[in-house]
């Protein structure tokens, strides 16, 4: 049996921490599909062609332990919005999603264009404020010299490309539950996802 909970929003709302709780909570697998993106970006970043890339990516571009930067990210949004580079990765994603024993996703385009027959769909957002400066801190635990003023503009170049684009556009699925997690604790917003989604158990 399957089950796939699809969990879409903007960078650093809060949707990582709170998919692999759900995932762990119902004993499901994880794919973060942002690193399949990030791969390219770094890929990209690297000399090579996009879509050659995204049609080439193994298992192995997605254990690269630099992907996390502020550099692969603005990357990945950029290879994100080549139609031949989703097109790559379509196929990868929904094997995942339709695995024996539950599958959660996240990213951008998950309840609305990967699995858009998705049992559960979640949209988590936060004000750009509150997720450039959870990715602020979060650059600082990690060492990477920035200050929020970048960290801000970094989000919102991100979120105006991810929701303009003509492919896949970063936007709610019509039957999807929203969480803002702007004023939530971690532990809220994880209670609260697993609510939504018990709700379409
Ligand atoms: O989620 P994360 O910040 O790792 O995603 C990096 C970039 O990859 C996003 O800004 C977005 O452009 C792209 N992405 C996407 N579709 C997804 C997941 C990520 O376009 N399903």
């Amino acid at each position: 049996m399957s089950f796939t909970i699809a969990i879409d929003g903007p960078a650093a709302a809060g949707k990582g921490t709170i998919s692999r709780a759900v995932a762990a909570h119902f004993g499901f697998a994880h794919l973060d599909t942002g690193l399949l993106y990030r791969a390219v970006g770094a890929r990209h970043l690297a000399g090579a062609e996009p879509v050659a890339a995204a049609t080439q990516l193994t298992a192995a571009d997605l254990e690269a332990d630099d992907l996390r930067t502020p550099e692969v990210a603005q990357a990945a949004s950029r290879v994100a919005a080549i139609g031949a580079v989703r097109a790559a990765l379509v196929d990868f994603q929904r094997a995942f999603a339709r695995r024996a024993g539950g599958a959660v996703l996240d990213g951008r385009d998950i309840g609305t264009v990967i699995c858009p027959e998705a049992e559960a769909k979640l949209f988590v957002t936060a004000s750009p404020e509150v997720r450039a400066e959870r990715r602020y801190r979060e650059l600082r635990e990690k060492g990477i010299e920035t200050d929020f003023a970048t960290v801000l503009a970094d989000t919102r170049e991100r979120d105006a490309r991810d929701m303009g684009r003509t492919d896949a556009p970063l936007r709610p699925a019509d039957d999807a539950v929203e969480i803002d997690t702007s004023h939530l604790s971690i532990d809220e917003a994880v209670a609260a996802a697993i609510a939504a989604v018990d709700q379409a158990m």
